[in-house]
């Protein structure tokens, strides 16, 4: 379970998020909207372990693991995931060798080559990405669409239990959003992760159900509701939420 409580979180001396607090059970699907510059991104980046957003107060713990005090890698080794709104790209760094690597770091154990490949060339082909991509640098080079399908190849392979997605349907065309939501809502099924999703838009939600749909303005979270929340929102705006309280 993720608690984020009563977070400050500073960036660059200047105070984006006041008093934020969430909770987000094991299996459970929460969706975070909210205008531009609100502080959706760097949430999902504290939570990660990007010391540049840091808390002048309150708490983030998954489980017992207080993840303001560990780093990003000892964040992801605890299957924590997180799917960047501008999934960065790493030059000379092949996909198969960052996940061989990563599953290899995460698990202790050897990886198994002919099941690696046999399972990494199954999802790329789901995905719809030629096979290709399996042996390209990360992102490199990759159009924006291309870049979100291959991470959720890397959520296929790293097999998170926590996974957090910025944005995933920015840049997707209409069939490409298809895709990746109904793989998304696939590894939901199989995994049962817990999943936040941050979106502006309701069509990724189409294929996944979430529990809570949360509004962010002013710093903190305003209103919790359901999927209903969001269609209203993507049809009025957020007029009618902001200033409102939970
Ligand atoms: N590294 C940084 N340095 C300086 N300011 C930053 C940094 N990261 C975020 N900010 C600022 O913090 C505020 C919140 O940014 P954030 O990216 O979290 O917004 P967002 O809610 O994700 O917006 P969007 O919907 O446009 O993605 C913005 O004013 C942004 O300029
Ligand atoms: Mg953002």
């Amino acid at each position: 379970m993720l608690t984020i409580k009563n977070v400050n979180l500073e960036v660059d001396k200047k105070e984006i998020l006041h008093d934020f607090n969430l909770n987000i059970k094991d299996g459970e699907i929460h969706v975070i909207m909210g205008p531009n510059g609100v502080g959706k991104s760097s949430i999902c980046k504290a939570i990660m372990g990007d010391k540049k957003y840091h808390l002048t107060n309150g708490s983030i713990y998954y489980n017992d693991k207080d993840l303001s005090k560990m780093s990003t890698t000892d964040i992801a080794k605890l299957g924590i995931m997180l799917i960047s709104q501008s999934p960065v790209a790493i030059p000379g760094v092949s996909n198969a060798d960052m996940l061989r690597n990563s599953i290899a770091s995460k698990t202790g154990k050897q990886v198994n080559i002919y099941e690696f490949n046999k399972k990494i060339t199954e999802v790329v082909k789901k995905l719809d990405l030629p096979t290709s991509f399996i042996h390209r640098s990360i992102n490199d080079g990759m159009s924006g669409g291309e870049r979100k399908k291959n991470e959720l190849m890397h959520m296929w392979m790293l097999e998170p239990n926590f996974i957090i997605l910025d944005e995933l349907d920015s840049g997707l065309d209409v069939d490409a959003l298809k895709i990746c939501s109904k793989s998304l809502n696939e590894y939901y099924e199989k995994y049962k992760p817990s999943i936040l999703i941050i979106t502006h838009h309701t069509q990724i939600l189409d294929n996944i159900k979430p529990n809570y749909v949360h509004i962010l303005t002013n710093g903190t979270i305003t209103y919790s509701g359901d999927l209903s929340t969001a269609k209203s929102i993507e049809a009025n705006g957020f007029n009618d939420y902001l200033g409102q309280i939970k």
